[in-house]
């Protein structure tokens, strides 16, 4: 029997839990905000930005957000990233991407200050998450971690098969699967037999953008398979693994809605708070 890991479960409980910390904060007149810039009109960075800002005000978080047009120049948005991160109000800054082709992403996401980078994607937050300093870490990254604890799933000493080294997911869930104590194997587009790195681990995770990558074939019977792909089709969403394949083979496995997907925005809302405690802890002593 293969068990489905309800993220979207998991997801509404740390959601609800940050909302009763954010409603404490209130009380004393701190309460975090959140600013979403989105650069055009990429229909789907809109979806993704709404649903990240609903999140936000879900948990009784101030929602600040910039809209640029499509042609706005890199001056322009370094100077609304700027303002942002001057704004006490603001906890938080949230660079969407990808952005317009004409724009450099990393130049702009490395002027977002690291406390309030709830990305985890500046240089910055990377070089504390590979020194094991304190910083805000990756969304979907953290969000894989939170699944596999609140399952149980022990990961000192787990055989973890990474595929995938993406900067989003891959890069930064290695190091946290490492600190966490698993040993862990990383593929990727150029690894030449897959399965003989997938076939020995305990845990799969998978965030390629492959669409269906991975299959049975991949995967030892019992193995834990995290599925970190979205792929938009006719028919919904799918994501990076044949998750009807694994019916009986993987132990537990993430669906495709509803695993990954809502725990990158519940990490979100949990990065927004601790960038806000983060923000207030400066203030009080000021580096
Ligand atoms: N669930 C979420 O909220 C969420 C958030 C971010 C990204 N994602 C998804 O995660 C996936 C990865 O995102 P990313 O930004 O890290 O991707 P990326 O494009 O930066 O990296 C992809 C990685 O996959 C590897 N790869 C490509 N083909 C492969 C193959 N045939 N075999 C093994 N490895 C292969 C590449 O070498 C690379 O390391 C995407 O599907 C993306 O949509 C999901």
């Amino acid at each position: 029997m293969t068990s489905r890991i309800d993220g979207s479960k998991i997801a509404r409980r740390i959601r609800a839990s940050v909302a009763d910390r954010v409603a404490e904060a209130a009380r004393s007149g701190r309460v975090p905000g959140l600013a979403t810039v989105l650069v055009g009109d990429d229909p789907a960075s809109a979806v993704y930005v709404a649903a990240k800002r609903r999140a936000v005000r879900e948990a009784g978080m101030r929602d600040f957000h910039r809209q640029l047009p499509e042609r706005a120049t890199q001056l322009e948005v370094a100077t609304v990233i700027d303002d942002l991160a001057h704004n006490p109000d603001v906890s938080g800054i949230l660079l969407q991407l990808p952005l317009p082709a004409h724009l450099t992403a990393a130049a702009l996401i490395d002027r977002i200050p690291v406390a309030k980078d709830v990305d985890g994607l500046t240089t910055a937050s990377a070089g504390r998450l590979a020194r094991g300093e304190r910083g805000l870490r990756p969304c979907t990254p953290s969000g894989v971690i939170e699944l596999l604890d609140a399952e149980g799933i022990e990961l000192r000493g787990a055989c973890v098969a990474m595929v995938g080294w993406g900067e989003l997911v891959g890069r930064p869930l290695t190091q946290l699967l490492l600190r966490r104590g698993a040993t862990v194997s990383v593929a990727h587009e150029f690894t030449a037999d897959l399965a003989a790195v997938t076939r020995p681990a305990d845990i799969v995770v998978v965030a390629t953008g492959v669409r269906g990558l991975v299959g049975p074939e991949h995967v030892k019977p019992g193995a834990t398979v995290i599925d970190a792909g979205i792929h938009r089709t006719s028919s919904g969403l799918t994501g990076d693994v044949r998750a009807a394949e694994l019916d009986g083979i993987a132990g537990r496995i993430t669906p495709v809605p509803g695993g990954v997907g809502p725990m990158t925005i519940a990490m979100l809302v949990v990065n927004t708070l601790r960038a806000a405690e983060w923000g207030a802890e400066r203030q009080a002593v000021p580096a």
